[in-house]
């Protein structure tokens, strides 16, 4: 019994401890939230934007908040970013990494080395080898398109918006990364992207450890399917060239079949989790903003087709596109959300562009959030919340890459990507498979919003923070082949 009461003393004073921490005069302020230990995590959780950009304006551009027992320096001051972007040394980027890892796909590699898994990346998503990716993945969307809307059929289909993007380009990217494993039981995509995006849906919940019991069963029953979808019974010659050499890093590292299986599921969300809800947004911006879908379509009709190969026209990825380009880039400004994090491995000095030096604890996290500074800054750019096509465009229709903030020309004036040495490695990729399905799209397809009036959907807010934000709902659309257009 006395023990008992020693321990839970000896708990009491220890908790007391941790949160009574006080902040010394060269730290960040400080702003631990009136919860023990929780401190700020509700609002954070909830809608990070809204959270970060309330604390912006109580304590500046850099402060340290107290998260679910952590503590969490923002940074918010994108001409101060390459400070902790350029510190590997002291800012890691792979522990939280895999703290992550472990919540939402119950993966611990053996003998886990990113760097040899990006170098793997890099191989296979540039240069010649993203020249094959790109026109496999293309033959996949023309496939997956014509079977979604054979040209004898005149009656038109009604889906979500969101749900038509996410689904043709999951699955048009699976098959094009994953298509070649033989899996055990032959499975279908529509079954692949219907038990992902359930696995989606409860993601951010994973990630913070906030499932409710019911949402545990759902998501472990999710990944359990998921895993039996993607494990493979050997390597077929077509799987891709990419996800051969993947598998073969991870068996020489001693990860077992289990093990392998859950790294697939690991690679199907990084590589599918964000292409499509970006395709969506920009098709919704364009579908509820006339002039940019008559300056797009102007374009893409000028531009000359691929026509020397046995399948349907395709885009050439060299053709300037210099209006989609600033579609696209408006998009991901407004929609692309990452938290960049980092985890302080010893103390140091973190030197702002203004010259004043703040000192950071060894064990915090140091996290950037793009999103709330350079993406949405009225200071960068006029009207933040409004859609402009044509914002990333010079008066004579170059692109413009020029932007200020406080009179200081910008390196970094909007991070979709990432930056540093954790950029996205798929960015071509993703890039090209965008364009190539919005262009598709509009060609060949005629599509209407069901309630023109309606506007866009609202954001779900409590995906800030996890890459591509997706809606609340759907936008509803109707589409049908395009008459007169037999290139599908
Ligand atoms: C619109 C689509 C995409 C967006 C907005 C996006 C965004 C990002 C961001 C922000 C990061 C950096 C994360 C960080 O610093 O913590 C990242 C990393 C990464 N992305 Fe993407 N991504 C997209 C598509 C893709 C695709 C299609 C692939 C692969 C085919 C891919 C592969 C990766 C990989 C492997 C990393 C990790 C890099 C590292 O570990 O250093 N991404 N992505």
């Amino acid at each position: 019994m006395i023990w008992t009461v020693l321990l839970l003393v000896n708990g009491i004073l220890f908790f007391l401890l941790l949160s009574s921490r006080s902040r010394s005069k060269r730290e960040p302020p400080l702003d631990k939230g009136f919860i023990p230990w929780l401190g700020h995590a509700l609002d954070f959780g909830k809608d990070a934007a809204k959270f970060l950009t309330r604390m912006k304006k109580k304590h500046g551009d850099i402060f340290t908040v107290r998260v679910a027992g952590h503590y969490v320096t923002v940074l918010l001051d994108p001409n101060s970013y390459d400070a902790v972007l350029q510190d590997s040394g002291s800012l890691d980027f792979s522990r939280y990494a895999q703290v992550l890892m472990d919540r939402i796909f119950k993966l611990r590699l053996p003998n886990h080395n990113p760097t040899v898994e990006k170098a793997i990346m890099k191989q296979h998503f540039q240069g010649k080898s993203l020249t094959y990716l790109n026109s496999t993945m293309q033959r996949n969307l023309q496939a997956l398109l014509t079977s979604e809307t054979p040209p004898n059929q005149k009656d038109w289909k009604r889906n979500g918006l969101f749900n038509f993007c996410y689904g043709l380009l999951f699955r048009a990217g699976y098959l094009t990364l994953f298509g070649g494993e033989q899996n055990n039981n032959g499975a279908d995509t529509k079954q692949i992207y219907k038990e992902y995006r359930t696995f989606d849906d409860l993601l951010t919940k994973m990630a913070r450890t906030t499932l409710n019991s019911g949402e545990k069963r759902v998501a472990g029953g999710a990944r359990e399917r998921l895993w039996e979808l993607l494990s493979p019974t050997g390597l077929s010659e077509s799987s891709s060239p990419w996800l051969r050499h993947y598998r073969q890093h991870l068996r020489e590292g001693g990860a077992d079949t289990d093990t392998q299986t859950k790294a697939m599921l690991l690679q199907l969300w990084a590589t599918q989790g964000n292409v499509g809800p970006a395709a969506f947004w920009l098709l919704a911006f364009l579908l509820t903003t006339p002039e940019a879908m008559k300056a797009v379509r102007r374009e893409f009709n000028r531009l000359s087709l691929n026509t020397d190969t046995t399948q349907a026209p395709t885009l050439d990825p060299r053709q300037p596109t210099p209006v989609f380009d600033s579609v696209l880039e408006e998009t991901l400004r407004l929609t692309a959300a990452p938290f960049i994090t980092r985890e302080v491995l010893q103390n140091k000095t973190l030197r702002m562009a203004n010259g004043q030096e703040y000192d950071l604890r060894q064990g915090d996290r140091v996290c950037l959030f793009p999103f709330v500074s350079p993406q949405m800054d009225p200071d960068i750019y006029l009207e933040p919340e409004t859609f402009k096509y044509d914002r990333f465009l010079n008066g004579d229709g170059t692109p413009k890459r020029v932007f200020y903030k406080g009179g200081q020309r910008l390196k970094y004036y909007t991070m979709p990507w990432g930056a540093g040495s954790n950029a996205c490695v798929g960015k071509p990729f993703a890039i090209d498979a965008i364009r190539q399905f919005v262009h598709l799209v509009l060609t060949h397809l005629e599509v209407e919003l069901c309630e023109p009036e309606s506007g866009l959907p609202a954001v779900n807010t409590s995906r800030h923070g996890f890459g591509m934000l997706q809606p609340e709902g759907d936008l509803f659309i109707r589409y049908r082949h395009s008459i007169g257009n037999n290139i599908l």
